[in-house]
């Protein structure tokens, strides 16, 4: 990429598809003419031939390392997004209970979701909307809130009600939309309540990682079943979709059937991905190549930790002078304390036609995608309001840019 074209670049605050490192973009430009050396663009080069195959490998395991996943979950690649996995989780989830409890009645089978937020409030909807057991929230953080209708907080761990032998639990660690997200300090009332978890060794643990994958290590891995997540946050274009999935969850959903299961469509089984060591069919061929240029790139950087250290720079600055804006009236963070998250910063500009003077004077410093997610969120007569967006590929030093014009628009505000 020339020097011109990379200057010319904003500053992407966007939630997803979000900002991806200049360097990963340069060599992926390159590899769309020509892969590795072959001749042949990535875009066009068979999925089933020896370079990508073994690209694919490659990718797996650059995440199995700085993951650390054990030897006992699998990582698979996949299409249809994080939504795909909404469908994708109950029907293995329910087909795994089926296998270990032929005899049950759908009336019988529990699923458990824990809902923080309008993600994990879609995936229970999505169980409910495929039937074939009962949908429980037992946990739910808008009876916490001051309105009874905002997803603004984590719950308490007082208030989990799961069920003895659910065929599967279900969170979603950071809210993409209403940013919020447990704390990874296993002592904050924030974190998520694994010690009262059912007392078993192979719990049916769900995550939906979607926007918070590989920004920092993910705690409890190995006590996850399942955790997914799509790539076009933290690590790659959008199209490809990430699962790490414990081996006792990649069931034969057929045999399942014959229990009396639901089948499951072919493509959404775990063990169709995993048979086929995620090549069942046509991958998105172009999101696992420059996913693994992401990841390549991560490595050399320091991995999750050095991110870790980055992602809590970047959140700590936001947050500070998100802080200082609400002292002076100017702003006001939409989520409670300890319950905020890294990834997705979301808040309020105070008075009249505020938020569009903030959008604007944004833009013209050349940061975009500002606006807080859109839809179905004029609730009450408020508006979505302000998402800052700190993905991976968001540097120290464009945080402090936004940083740097918050501070100036709160002089503004407040002098005018
Ligand atoms: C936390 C979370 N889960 C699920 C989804 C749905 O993902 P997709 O659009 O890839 O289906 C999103 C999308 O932004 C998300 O942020």
């Amino acid at each position: 990429m020339s020097t011109e074209s990379s200057h010319s670049r904003i500053i992407n605050f966007g939630a997803g598809p979000s900002a991806l490192p200049v360097p990963v973009l340069e060599e992926a430009a390159k590899g769309l003419l020509n892969f590795q050396g072959t001749g042949i663009g990535i875009a066009e080069i068979s999925h089933r031939s020896k370079e990508f195959t073994s690209f694919v490998e490659n990718v797996s395991q650059l995440i199995r390392e700085q993951l650390g996943v054990p030897p006992t979950h699998s990582i698979l690649f996949t299409q249809g997004g994080g939504s795909a996995q909404f469908s994708a989780v109950v029907m293995n989830m329910l087909a795994r209970y089926r296998l270990l409890h032929p005899e049950a009645k759908p009336e019988d089978v529990d699923m458990d979701y824990v809902v923080t937020g309008s993600w994990s409030q879609k995936a229970a909807e999505e169980a409910r909307r495929l039937g074939g057991g009962n949908v429980k929230i037992v946990a739910d953080s808008r009876g916490h809130s001051a309105t009874g209708k905002a997803f603004d907080n984590i719950p308490p761990h007082e208030s989990y009600k799961f069920s003895k032998d659910p065929a599967f639990i279900y969170y979603c660690e950071n809210e993409t939309v209403d940013g919020v997200e447990f704390s990874h300090d296993g002592s904050s009332p924030t974190s998520f309540p694994f010690h009262l978890l059912p007392q078993d060794s192979l719990v049916p643990l769900v995550a939906d990682y979607s926007s918070s994958f590989m920004c920092r290590p993910i705690p409890r891995l190995a006590d996850h079943a399942i955790i997914y997540a799509g790539a076009q946050k933290n690590v790659g274009p959008a199209g490809l979709t990430i699962i790490i999935v414990r081996q006792d969850c990649i069931v034969d959903v057929d045999a399942a059937v014959k229990c009396g299961a639901a089948p499951v469509p072919i493509t959404l089984s775990y063990k169709t991905l995993f048979d086929s060591k995620s090549l069942y069919n046509t991958p998105s061929v172009l999101a696992i190549y420059m996913t693994g240029l992401v990841l390549e790139r991560m490595k050399k950087m320091g991995g999750v930790e050095y991110y870790e250290e980055l992602n809590r720079k970047k959140a700590g600055l936001v947050y500070d002078v998100l802080k200082e804006g609400e002292e002076r009236g100017v702003f006001k963070p939409k989520v409670k304390a300890r319950s905020e998250s890294w990834m997705n910063v979301v808040f309020d500009v105070l008075g009249d036609g505020a938020e569009r003077r903030f959008l604007e004077g944004a833009a013209q410093r050349g940061m975009s995608g500002l606006k807080g997610h859109s839809c179905e969120c004029v609730v009450n007569g408020i508006i979505a309001g302000i998402r800052v967006s700190l993905y991976n590929a968001i540097t120290e030093e464009q945080a402090q840019q936004l940083v740097q014009y918050c501070r100036e628009f709160i002089e503004q505000e407040t002098t005018a």
